[in-house]
């Protein structure tokens, strides 16, 4: 595997296989310390493309929390070895001021209500972060495909519209979210977890399961509620939100019949570590 941290040389790179192999070019972007989740991107690019590109940077214009930043876990030679053990081609590692020159000064993006709803209004500038960063990854890798996982059901659309509106000739190709046996969803953040918490943390993808076995017997409405209810028993977690939404607009539903498929989207804190999850309802 390469590893590569100027983007001339990455550039270079991918050119001269473009030459060589008329095959195509996938690409996964991430912030590292990886794991099966991420694990699962890469195989799929490697069996669907002649080169696979995977890059690590903990990008600083997505983090609406500093301590969130700063407590971001990192393990870059563990995270080679777990690369070079799948069979990636190439690891870019990103130096700063190769995607954000001095006095750079990010676009601003349109979403629509794709920034007003739950991790929209929840973490502000979040999606204009991840937006301006993977912007400018596919401005140097251009890759054929990237892939991005369903675990960030939401970041999956923003991409999906930011490639639309920029007219990129990119498909993007969603991964499915993958778990810990015990129905965790794996994410960096729950190296962050204590061992009190790592063990009650499967809580959430279970109020999941509930709601995607149950909801034929309440509205959307009861049904959060009585989520709402479960998460107030269990004083370990802060629930910031439990939601139900459209699969594609991700508006939320008041009534199940107005949409063809849902989808459950929960965010709950344990400590200072904010947990993702999502399931489909139908
Ligand atoms: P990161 O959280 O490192 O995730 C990188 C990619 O891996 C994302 O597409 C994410 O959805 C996917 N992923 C993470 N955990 C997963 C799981 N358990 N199952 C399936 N896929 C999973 O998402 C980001 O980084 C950043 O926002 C990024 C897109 C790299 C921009 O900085």
């Amino acid at each position: 595997m390469l590893i590569v941290s100027k983007k001339e040389e990455l550039i270079d790179v991918i050119a001269s296989f473009r030459e060589e192999e008329n095959q195509s070019v996938g690409f996964v972007p991430t912030m590292g310390f990886l794991h099966a989740g991420h694990g699962s991107l890469i195989t799929k690019s490697l069996s669907e493309n002649g080169l696979t590109v995977c890059d690590i940077f903990v990008n600083p214009l997505q983090f609406n929390e500093r301590s969130d930043f700063e407590n971001y876990p990192q393990n870059i030679d563990k995270d080679s070895q777990y690369l070079k053990s799948l069979g990636c081609d190439i690891l870019y590692l990103p130096e700063h001021k190769d995607l954000y020159p001095e006095n750079h000064i990010p676009l601003q993006y349109n979403f629509g209500l794709l920034e007003t709803i739950m991790e929209g209004s929840n973490r502000p500038g979040h999606f204009q972060g991840v937006a301006e960063v993977v912007r400018i990854l596919f401005e140097i890798v251009k890759p054929d495909k990237a892939y991005f996982g369903e675990k960030d059901f939401q970041q999956l659309k923003v991409i999906e519209m930011l490639v639309r509106q920029f007219e990129f000739p990119i498909q993007i190709v969603s991964c499915s979210l993958i778990r810990e046996p015990d129905g965790l969803a794996m994410s960096s953040r729950n190296a962050r977890l204590s061992r009190l918490e790592r063990e009650a943390a499967p809580f959430i993808y279970h109020q999941l399961l509930w709601c995607n076995k149950n909801f034929k017997t309440y509205g959307p409405l009861q049904l959060k509620n009585i989520i709402e209810e479960n998460f107030k028993e269990n004083p370990i977690f802060n629930l910031e939100y439990i939601e139900f939404a459209d699969s594609e607009t991700l508006l939320p539903v008041s009534c199940w019949k107005d949409s063809k498929s849902v989808r459950a989207f929960v965010v709950a804190r344990m400590g200072k570590v904010r947990l993702i999850d999502n399931i489909i309802l139908f």
